[in-house]
């Protein structure tokens, strides 16, 4: 894999599904992974083959059905999670198992209840029995993000030797913040001694909503797999949001020197897809997939999009699926896009006077209306020209 190749790892259907009422059905999460295969997108986690018989069944459909991407299951680091993970991935053309164990000091003492060595010592036994199982195995230290470093170091170099060719620091509570989450990557990488044999991953929740921004924090110090989720959907505040995370990439060569393979153009039909899935609505001033993500509606805005679509747009709408950047006509919008719009609607003038005249109705309209449809425009319109 070359060194600027960013793999994108999306879990929505397995941490985007731990959503309370997020739940999708086994053909739900084909339909889905059949879009993010169509996407691009490079491993699709497809669930937690153990939770439920459903789960299993889930990944076994991604797993048989989609063959561009890689289909991943979770699995805890226990003998019986990984043999139930394999048995999901085996119709898949290219399979992993991503294991994982706990090392932050609040987890080990209270959850797992296990002296640090032991922790290393499952793992170890872990990710050698995935090995046993499939070539592709991530290995991941949850709740990394209040791990001790030295620990980590430790464990990562454990598991690397065992045989694990990715390694995953989620910031699992979302507690991280992206100067601090940058640097604990940078000194795993340059610590850990067989650090080169790896792919170190991040996987950042949004607790504090800054899930992207540390995503983007590890990328630039050299982590080279982000998992996310479209919609950042994900468990309690979500997961870093992928269409986010890749337009990041795309739109600013000049501070991340990485390439991700995403078509951006499955984003917007995607979300689409995941929110009507799901029932969860994008909000509308959601980056990239909102609905106001590329629309114009103040006056000064309108006019400066009209003359140059660069003075207020940094992405193409086209670029990520939308049919087009929307200018919307409310109050605040000026005679230019009003003009540019009737022009749109086939709709001309015989005079200056009479398109003032017609402006001024459409003021009018806009201080009782949110949103002025091109219906209210006609109508307007037949008005001004009954009137003259
Ligand atoms: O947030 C987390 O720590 C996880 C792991 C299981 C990767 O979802
Ligand atoms: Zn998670």
């Amino acid at each position: 894999m070359s060194k600027d190749h960013l793999v994108i790892f999306d879990t929505t259907l397995r941490d985007g599904e731990q959503s309370p009422g997020a739940s999708m059905t086994k053909d739900e999460k084909v339909r889905i992974a059949k879009h993010l295969e169509k996407m691009k997108v490079d491993v699709i986690e497809a669930g937690f083959a153990i939770a439920s018989v459903g789960d299993f069944e889930a990944v076994k459909a991604v797993a048989d059905s989609v063959k561009d991407s890689t289909i991943c299951s979770l699995s805890r680091a226990l003998d019986a999670d990984i043999e139930r993970a394999a048995e999901a991935l085996r119709g898949a053309n290219s399979g992993r198992i991503h294991t994982f164990i706990a090392t932050s000091p609040i987890h080990m003492q209270y959850k797992l209840q296990m002296q640090p060595e032991q922790v290393i010592e499952q793992a170890v036994r872990a990710v050698k029995k995935a090995r046993n199982l499939i070539a592709d195995v991530e290995f991941s230290c949850e709740d990394a993000g209040r791990s001790e470093i030295d620990f980590l170091c430790r464990i990562i170099e454990a598991a690397i030797d065992a045989g694990a060719r990715t390694i995953n620091i989620p910031d699992t509570v979302g507690y991280a913040i992206p100067e601090q989450y940058g640097s604990m990557i940078h000194q795993l990488i340059t610590r850990i001694p067989n650090a080169d044999k790896a792919i170190f991953s991040v996987h950042c929740h949004n607790d504090l909503g800054l899930a992207v921004a540390n995503s983007l924090a590890a990328v630039q110090m050299g982590a080279r797999q982000v998992e996310c989720t479209i919609n950042g959907l994900g468990e309690r505040a979500g997961n870093a949001s992928l269409e986010e995370i890749v337009m990041a990439i795309r739109t600013r060569p000049d501070i991340f020197n990485v390439n991700t393979r995403i078509d951006p153009a499955h984003i917007v039909p995607t979300s689409r897809l995941v929110s009507t899935i799901t029932g969860f609505a994008v909000q509308p001033n959601k980056a990239i997939v909102g609905k106001n993500a590329f629309a114009h509606e103040s006056g000064i805005h309108q006019d400066g999009v009209l003359k140059h679509r660069e003075t207020y747009e940094i992405m193409k709408a086209e670029d990520v699926g939308w049919n087009a950047n929307a200018i919307v006509l409310g109050k605040h919008s000026g005679r230019n896009a009003f003009r540019s719009r009737l022009v749109e609607l086939g709709i001309n003038f015989e005079s200056e006077a009479e398109l003032n005249q017609a402006f001024v109705l459409f003021k009018q309209l806009a201080d009782k209306k949110h949103e002025i449809y091109d219906e209210d425009l006609q109508a307007l319109v037949s008005d001004t020209k009954a009137a003259s």
